[in-house]
């Protein structure tokens, strides 16, 4: 298995190959997605509400997002990595933009960081981090972390205007250097116009078939989030199995079955 780079990324694109992206959160999830082999493991922010239980992804912070990226580091040392910029740390200025980014790589042992972008106002911020040799991929169509401002989660693009002003956010963040982009939560028709006028790989989640590749969240894709979003398909039912097994194990406890052979010393 070759190991992802930007350049294996930007190839696949050029040869029509898809590309695979999932979520990790810790060094388990991160070892399963090696033996699986996927293109991209990302370390989202969507933490937020997977991991902590949360209903949005604004309280998560740069610190949980190094701990949590290096921990999957720890499970696939030569994955390619992304890690999530989160609430708040891609917004205020170029030097705080990329101060952030740089924990995540020196500290979190990331590969490459994501940056919602919610405004055009953000872009020389993205600039400046692939300036200090950081690649980025750029986040746009719906942006969780901009939740409240959206309305709630909303499928973005649906109108004319709406629709433009995504392809223009795209073919700008390609301009700034973003080495690909994120679509979440836009009609397949702005995917694939967005897909065909940017020549860096446009990676959807929610966003339709036309895209370069497919992203998910894995406790999504494994069934362990008690709500999956719509868009999501669920190829297993791990939810239930861990609860089988927990509930296998509280009955053996009680009734006396639980082996009981090992000894202390
Ligand atoms: O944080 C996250 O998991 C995301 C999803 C859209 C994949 O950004």
């Amino acid at each position: 298995m070759s190991k992802t780079t930007v350049v294996s990324l930007q190839k696949k694109k050029q040869m029509g190959e898809p590309i695979v992206l999932l979520t990790a959160y810790d060094c388990i999830m991160g070892q399963l997605l090696a033996e699986v082999g996927v293109d991209i493991v990302l370390v989202g922010d969507s933490l937020g509400n997977v991991f902590q239980g949360d209903t949005t992804t604004q309280s998560v912070t740069i610190s949980q997002m190094v701990y949590h990226t290096a921990a999957v580091r720890r499970g696939w040392p030569d994955g390619f990595i992304v890690a999530d910029m989160p609430f708040m740390t891609a917004v205020v200025s170029e030097a705080d933009t990329v101060r952030h980014a740089g924990r995540l790589i020196q500290s979190g042992r990331a590969d490459a960081v994501k940056i919602e972008v919610m405004h055009a106002r953000q872009l020389p911020l993205l600039a400046a981090v692939v300036a200090s040799g950081i690649p980025v991929m750029a986040h746009i169509g719906f942006t969780p972390q901009a939740v409240t401002q959206l309305g709630g989660y909303r499928v973005q693009g649906r109108t004319d205007a709406s629709a433009a002003a995504c392809l223009e956010l795209a073919k700008q963040c390609e301009a700034q250097g973003a080495f690909s982009v994120l679509l979440e939560l836009v009609p397949d028709a702005v995917s694939k116009q967005i897909t065909a006028a940017v020549s860096v790989p446009v990676i959807g989640v929610g966003a339709g078939p036309s895209c370069d590749g497919q992203g998910l969240v894995s406790t999504d894709v494994v069934g362990l989030s008690p709500k999956v979003p719509q868009f999501a398909t669920q190829y297993a039912d791990v939810r239930s199995s861990m609860k089988q097994a927990f509930s296998s194990f509280q009955a053996a406890v009680s009734d006396g079955s639980f082996p009981t052979s090992f000894t202390q010393a």
